[in-house]
C-alpha cells in the first residue's frame, strides 16, 4: 500500500473516531482506568518491512491491559511448550472475561488463555518456572517494542490490587481445583502488574511484529506453525463473548483490553494497535472497535 494512501486512510479514522470517543463508558471497576479522558484516541500500524505510521494519540501511554495476555502466552508456548495445554483449553468461552461459572464447571482448566482464569494459569505456569517472570516480562514488553521506557503503572498495578477480589476468586478456585502451582498471591502479584503494563499504540503495534514473522532478532522469534496458532486462538477468543461480532465485523485476529486498547494481526503483513478507553458493554473499545472495522472496510485488509 502506497504511504499516502495509508495516512490518508489512518487521518480518516481518526476524524470519525474523535466525536464518538467524547461520550464513551470508560472502565471504572479498576479506579486507575475511570480517570482516563474519554476521548483519547490513538491508531498506530507496522508494517513487515518495518515501516510505521501513526496517528492521534499514538505516542501515549496507556494501560494495556489484557493485550498483555497475548505475550504471556506466546512465551509460555515458547519457553515451557506445547505442554501448557494440559493446563488450559483453546475454545472460545461465549462467557465474559472474568467469569466463574465455566471454572467451576469444567474442573478448573479455563476454556482458553486469554480469559482471565486461562492467563492466571499461563502466569502461574511461567512463574513455576521463572521466579522472576514479572521483571522477565517487563524486558521482554521493552525488547519487542525497542522502547526501554516502558515499564509497569503503579497506579493501575496498586488499583488492580485493592479492587482485584474477582481475580482473587478465580485463582484460589483454581487452586481448589488443583491446577496452580504457585502461592495464589504470588501469581496474583504478577498476574495484576501485567495487567498494568503501559505501552502506547506505537509501542504496541511493534511488540506485535513477531506475530507477523518479523523474527530475525526477535526475543519470540516463533516458527510459522505456532505463529498461526496463536493467531486462531487470537481469532477464536481474543474479543471473549463478542469475538463473533469483532470477526465478523474487522474480520482479523485480535487481542483487547479494558483500557481501551485492541491489537490487531494481518498475517505476513501487518500490525495494528488502536486506543479509545470508552467500552462496550463486552468490555472492548467501543471506537477502537469502529474504526478498525472502517479501516479495514476502506483498505480490503480483511482476511476472513
Ligand atoms: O483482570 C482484569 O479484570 C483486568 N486487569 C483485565 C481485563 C481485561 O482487560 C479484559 N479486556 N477486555
Amino acid at each position: 500500500m502506497e504511504p499516502q494512501r495509508i495516512r490518508e486512510l489512518l487521518a480518516g479514522a481518526a476524524q470519525r473516531a474523535r466525536p464518538l470517543a467524547r461520550d464513551g463508558r470508560v472502565a471504572s471497576y479498576i479506579p486507575a482506568l475511570a480517570g482516563v479522558p474519554a476521548e483519547k484516541f490513538g491508531l498506530a500500524v507496522h508494517f513487515a518491512d518495518g515501516s510505521e505510521y501513526a496517528v492521534g494519540d499514538a505516542e501515549e501511554p496507556f494501560s494495556i491491559q489484557s493485550v498483555s495476555k497475548v505475550f504471556s502466552l506466546a512465551a509460555a508456548l515458547e519457553w515451557l511448550g506445547e505442554g501448557l495445554w494440559q493446563r488450559v483449553g483453546r475454545e472460545p468461552s461465549g462467557t465474559s472475561f472474568n467469569s466463574l461459572i465455566l471454572l467451576e464447571q469444567e474442573a478448573g482448566i479455563p476454556r482458553n488463555p486469554l480469559i482471565n482464569p486461562g492467563a492466571i494459569v499461563v502466569i502461574d505456569a511461567l512463574l513455576a518456572r521463572y521466579p522472576l517472570y514479572a521483571q522477565q516480562l517487563r524486558n521482554l514488553m521493552r525488547q519487542l517494542s525497542d522502547n526501554p521506557a516502558v515499564g509497569y503503572d503503579p497506579a493501575v498495578w496498586h488499583s488492580e490490587e485493592a479492587y482485584g477480589d474477582l481475580n482473587r476468586a478465580i485463582t484460589w478456585l483454581l487452586k481448589a481445583k488443583g491446577n496452580l502451582l504457585c502461592p495464589p498471591d504470588q501469581v496474583l502479584g504478577v498476574y495484576f502488574r501485567a495487567c498494568s503494563l503501559a505501552l502506547s499504540c506505537r509501542d504496541l503495534a511493534r511488540a506485535g511484529r513477531f506475530l507477523i514473522g518479523e523474527t530475525a532478532a526477535s526475543p519470540l522469534a516463533l516458527t510459522p506453525q505456532r505463529r498461526r496458532r496463536i493467531l486462531s486462538v487470537l481469532r477464536l477468543c481474543g474479543l471473549y463473548d463478542a469475538a463473533g461480532d469483532f470477526a465478523y465485523r474487522v474480520g482479523l485476529p485480535g487481542k483487547s483490553g479494558v483500557g481501551g486498547g485492541i491489537m490487531c494481526v494481518v498475517p505476513r503483513r501487518l500490525t495494528l494497535a488502536v486506543w479509545s478507553p470508552g467500552l462496550n458493554e463486552y468490555g472492548n473499545s467501543e471506537v477502537g472497535t469502529l474504526a478498525l472495522e472502517a479501516l479495514v472496510r476502506r483498505s480490503g485488509l480483511a482476511i476472513l
